[in-house]
């Protein structure tokens, strides 16, 4: 309680700092020495998708604004607001033109700023996207670096000189098709992008390019932003002399040879960079999120710094990797993360993976499923990172035909890959037309599903999706083992649920997911763990009678179940 009450104090004093600055909100501790963010509920939020206020059919920032109580309500701690930026929007906003403005679409700077202020009165953060590692070819600096081999910014992007005619500097291929080297005619040489050519990598070698976009942390800091998710953190550097990369068996989802990008993918030099670009968060009290695809553990470390000095919260995208209810397989992952000895971010899907909902969901207890992935993620050490609609059990909604695909990818990959639409779709807050989100036909088409899931519908009903994660986020907030508490995994051996205690100092929250169709008896002994109690107290379970106590030694589970109760010693 002293505990509580001493870190609602000092972050009074956090807001009132950053209000009287007009700064970021300062990095306050608890008395536990733990940070905001540490026990803080991000929620991503696409904008086109998420709530349209002036009806053209693309979400914007006042629509943003306008549902700031709704994610109050939800128990929502700080807002990732995909990229706003001016932007020609090939990839919908991760090609930046202008980095210090928002896209007329979205609004205006004074919008920005009320929904930072807006946010801030209700307790709540904003995080903005940093795409660091490419600009818009319609940025002011490579529309000058393209018009001359002399320009004063030719170096801030990566210019090469093919091998001859047709043929580019070397073999690497685009994330998002075909090869990485577009070639200029108009000063004969070619310029390197990871994803799209219309996103041309940044040379992070140049002093000159790492100053402006340092600068660029500053300015959003300065409007109160709270932090950043870095963009494709891991590409940011490429080696100097462009060796190949290493071709293995097999074909790419495009059909081309399959690489091994050795030489264009986490280069130690990327860490230079974050612990830089860490200092200057830190001087403004901000957090640093990454988009960290890691292959194994050793890599997800490397990204927290030897001493904690680079990101705070870079992403296990590890867990994101196990598409079936396997316990055994959670188990494997969580501890892998555990074993980091950084803080854990969890996340179930964004913009760019398909909905947890038909990832996980079996076609029959959907509902249910996406419940008990939020008993599992919800109630897990470390921060979790929500997606918006998540917590209405929101689907993919795919697109049926090519021609209907908005997202470029999704055109050159299908139909083997359909592109990201699918998950980007209309957030649903109703069931009038266009699911609430506009009056307007929305940029891409509502879910179907949204008669039966949309936010209005299910805070009407006791059972929704909606409800358990409201009840799940609340008890999240005031329960100090579920913040603080240390991971212990029970019944390790079990191939259906999967268990685990949360510790901290005399509390300890037991957490048993029923990962299976069929009902389930467990026990658990937890003598081991200094706990002689053979009854557990209910906290929630996704039972509709909810029973006060359970016994320990038979502890029976419904089909899907999520059981998370209070044992004393
Ligand atoms: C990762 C973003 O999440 C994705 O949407 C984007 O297409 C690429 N980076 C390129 O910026």
């Amino acid at each position: 309680m002293f505990r509580k009450l001493i870190a609602s104090v000092l972050l009074v004093i956090g807001f009132c700092f950053t209000s009287a600055g007009g700064h970021a909100q300062g990095q306050v501790a608890d008395a536990e020495g733990r940070q905001w963010w540490q026990h803080a509920v991000f929620y991503e939020i696409y904008p086109r998708s998420f709530a349209d206020s002036n009806n053209d059919g693309i979400g914007d920032l006042n629509g943003v604004t306008s549902k700031l109580d709704y994610l109050r309500d939800l128990g929502v701690d700080a807002i990732w607001l995909t990229p706003c930026y001016p932007s020609p929007q090939v990839d919908f906003g991760y090609d930046v033109s202008d980095y210090e403005n928002i896209d007329p679409m979205y609004g205006t700077l004074r919008d920005f700023d009320r929904l930072v202020s807006e946010s801030r009165k209700r307790g709540i953060r904003i995080i903005m996207d940093f795409v660091i590692n490419h600009t818009s070819d319609q940025h002011k600096w490579f529309l000058d670096s393209k018009s001359s081999r002399n320009s004063a910014y030719r170096d801030w992007y990566i210019w090469r000189d093919g091998k001859g005619p047709g043929r580019p500097p070397n073999n690497w291929l685009a994330s998002f098709g075909g090869s990485a080297w577009k070639f200029d005619p108009q000063t004969g040489q070619y310029y390197y992008h990871f994803f799209y050519p219309e996103q041309p990598d940044l040379n992070w070698r140049n002093p000159a390019v790492k100053k402006a976009m340092f600068d660029v942390t500053r300015y959003w800091y300065k409007r109160g932003v709270a932090g950043f998710r870095l963009d494709a953190v891991d590409t940011l550097f490429e080696d100097p002399d462009l060796h190949d990369n290493p071709i293995r068996p097999g074909t790419n989802w495009q059909g081309l040879p399959d690489m091994i990008n050795k030489y264009n993918d986490k280069l130690p030099e990327v860490h230079e960079v974050l612990k830089e670009l860490r200092k200057v968060a830190d001087e403004h009290g901000a957090v640093l999120i990454g988009e960290t695809w890691t292959g194994d553990i050793e890599e997800l470390k490397k990204y927290y710094g030897e001493h904690g000095e680079e990101l705070e919260m870079p992403m296990d995208f590890m867990f994101t990797t196990v598409n079936k209810l396997s316990p055994s397989e959670f188990r494997r992952q969580i501890a892998k993360v555990e074993s980091s000895g950084g803080w854990p971010v969890y996340v179930l899907s964004n913009h760019d993976i398909t909905r947890s909902y038909n990832r996980y969901g079996d076609g029959q207890h959907n509902d249910a499923i996406a419940k008990l992935m939020a008993g599992l993620y919800l109630t897990l050490r470390g921060t979790p990172i929500m997606y918006y609609g998540e917590e209405i059990g929101m689907e993919n909604n795919n697109p049926k035909r090519k021609e209907d695909v908005k997202d470029p990818i999704g055109r050159l990959g299908w139909p083997m890959f359909k592109g990201r639409d699918g998950e980007r779709t209309p957030m649903q807050w109703n069931d009038e037309p266009n699911a609430g989100f506009s009056r307007a036909t929305s940029w891409l088409p509502v879910s179907p599903a949204y008669p039966t899931h949309n936010v209005a519908r299910e805070l009407q009903d006791p059972g929704s999706v909606l409800q358990f994660y409201k009840h799940l986020l609340a008890l999240r907030h005031q329960n100090g083992a579920l913040l603080d508490g240390e991971y212990v995994p029970l019944n390790e051996n079990d191939p259906n649920v999967l268990s685990y205690l949360r510790r901290y100092k005399s509390e300890a929250v037991l957490v048993v997911l029923n990962m299976s169709a069929a009902p389930h008896k467990v026990r658990f002994d937890l003598s081991s763990q200094n706990l002689s109690s053979a009854t557990a107290r209910t906290l929630l379970t996704t039972r509709r009678i909810q029973p006060q106590e359970a016994s320990l030694r038979e502890l029976s589970l419904e089909p899907f179940e999520v059981y998370i109760a209070e044992i004393s010693k």
